[in-house]
């Protein structure tokens, strides 16, 4: 996992990029996202099919303790998952808006209200229904940059929006591999 900055570690702006060189990067990027999170945060996941919107959400929920497969939920629409006591919510939200008909059809689902309570929303497709989402969002934006000669690379763009929009650079530090932070 390497973080790739364009405005230096630290940066106080959005975007963040981060790069995974394996889906279990991929997971570690997501768990770290995790154990920031707090009720009422809604995670967008954009990206083409076979990103890795689903591997994304496996390393959140596998950060909450959540026990069981974490499987894309495309047939269901939203999967509910409880975390384990001590988490920092107690419920994970695993939604795919893929094949929603309408942006009112994501509205009624009530994502942005139900997470109040206690509990964090992931949202796969996320863009296509962003509008129904509430204003406040963490956008993180999955892409291979060469399917052919590097498969399991792929570059994380991280935005936060409404209550993380002054979060850059918290996410960036979170993000950073513990060896550039200067740890022995
Ligand atoms: N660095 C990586 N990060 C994530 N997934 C990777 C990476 N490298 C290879 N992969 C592979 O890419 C695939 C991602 O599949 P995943 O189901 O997570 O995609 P998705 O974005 O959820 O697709 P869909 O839109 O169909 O739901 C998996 O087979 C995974 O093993
Ligand atoms: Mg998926």
């Amino acid at each position: 996992m390497t973080t790739v900055d364009p405005a230096g570690a630290g940066a106080s702006q959005w975007p963040v990029f981060i790069e995974t060189t394996s889906p279990a990067g991929t997971r570690e990027v997501a768990a770290r996202l995790a154990a920031a999170c707090s009720a009422g945060d809604v995670v967008l996941l954009v990206g083409d099919l076979g990103a890795g919107k689903t591997v994304f959400a496996q390393g959140y929920a596998a950060a909450l303790g959540v026990a069981g497969p974490v499987t894309s939920p495309t047939f269901a629409l939203v999967r509910h998952y409880r975390c384990a006591p001590g988490a920092p919510v107690g419920q994970l939200i695993h939604a795919d808006v893929y094949r929603t008909g309408s942006v009112q059809e994501v509205v009624d689902l009530a994502l942005a209200e139900l997470v109040e309570e206690d509990a964090v929303a992931l949202v796969e497709w996320g863009d296509l229904a962003a509008p129904a989402l509430g204003e406040s969002a963490l956008e993180v934006r999955l892409e291979a940059p060469d399917a052919v000669a590097a498969p399991e690379q792929r570059t994380l763009t991280v935005t936060g929006r409404g209550r993380w929009g002054d979060r850059a650079a918290e996410v960036a530090a979170l993000l950073e591999p513990a060896i550039e932070r200067g740890s022995p």
